[in-house]
């Protein structure tokens, strides 16, 4: 494995216990992220986007495959984890434990790992006034405890930060000013991203490869101008001609009753066929492996081309 490999996930499978069998929340997901990159993991809600990022942060245990932080096992979360990964969540209040100052949740990676820092020094880094160490969560605007939350993230510098839909919760006026942080942020750091969203316009403006993701595996990964300008895989292509958001995936043709899997049932074939414009009897019968095609790679038999 390259040294430029910061996050390597290798055919991870994460099973929840439902009624009536087990939900496969990941089912083999493999995904690296190399140093000072972004990637980017898009997908609609419930397609397994929040299990990958617990099972990053040792949160989640696998039920197989395995996820190394340069080069290192995660297994279950430790103290030094601290050091490796820094997270900010979709709700920064619910992330910032409201009997602590704004400050004290600030400083908590480096508590943890025994590293004195300057909560002051990050909030100016984050543009907050350095004079809000002192406040609680309640004190402060939405827009502002996601600057604290990411402050916290970015406390050690650490060599992998993931962002779980962190402007979701946010005031669209409020969301510009976040992603240009987070912008800058790349920018000044040589941490990579793993940013999680089911916003393209973000990912657009932040990620250098993207992930799709759609019922807990990955459809397809490529270049950011690769997925958006010349997709391969027909649910990328619904994606995209859904924009700007997800929520309006509504709009794809309906599938008949029983063709969307049930994620309690092994999947046979493509787990898009019931939904897929281009699908035929081979996609209902027969799971598609991933071809590769340059820096990208699909798992679909009768990919879109332009
Ligand atoms: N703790 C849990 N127990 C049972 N099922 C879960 C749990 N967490 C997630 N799931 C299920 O796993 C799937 C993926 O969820 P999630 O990772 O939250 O998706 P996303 O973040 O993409 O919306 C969904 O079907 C969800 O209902
Ligand atoms: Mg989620």
């Amino acid at each position: 494995m390259s040294s430029d490999v910061v996050l390597d996930v290798q055919n991870a499978q994460v099973e929840f216990a439902g009624h009536g069998g087990s939900i496969r929340a990941l089912d083999g997901v493999s995904l690296q992220v190399n140093k000072g990159e972004t990637v980017a993991v898009v997908g609609e809600s419930g397609c397994g986007k929040t299990t990958l990022a617990r099972a990053v942060l040792g949160l989640q245990q696998l039920k197989g495959g395995s996820i190394s932080l340069q080069g290192e096992s995660v297994r279950g979360t430790t103290r030094r984890m601290a050091e490796k990964v820094g997270i900010v969540w979709q709700d920064p209040y619910a992330s910032l434990n409201p009997r602590w100052t704004v400050g004290k949740s600030v400083l908590e990676p480096g508590v943890l790992t025994g590293q004195e820092k300057d909560a002051r020094e990050i909030f100016t880094e984050v543009g907050l006034d350095p004079q809000m160490v002192t406040r609680y969560p309640h004190q402060l605007s939405g827009g502002q405890r996601q600057r604290v939350a990411i402050g916290r993230a970015l406390l050690l510098k650490p060599p992998l930060v993931i962002c779980d839909e962190p402007t979701a919760a946010l005031d669209l006026s409020i969301r510009a000013q976040i992603l240009n942080l987070l912008k800058n942020i790349q920018d000044e750091h040589d941490c990579s991203f793993l940013y999680i969203s089911h916003d393209l316009t973000t990912v657009r403006f932040l990620a250098d490869r993207v992930a799709v993701m759609y019922l807990g595996q990955i459809v397809e990964v490529g270049l950011v101008e690769q997925i958006f300008n010349d997709p391969r895989h027909p649910y990328t292509k619904a994606l995209l001609d859904s924009a700007p958001t997800l929520d309006k995936l509504m709009h794809l043709p309906d599938a008949p009753p029983g063709e969307i899997p049930d994620p309690r049932e092994k999947i046979v074939g493509c787990r898009f066929a019931g939904r897929c414009v281009n699908a035929q009897d081979r996609c209902r019968n027969e799971a598609p492996s991933f071809v590769t095609e340059g820096e990208r790679s699909y798992q679909c038999f009768f990919p879109v081309r332009k």
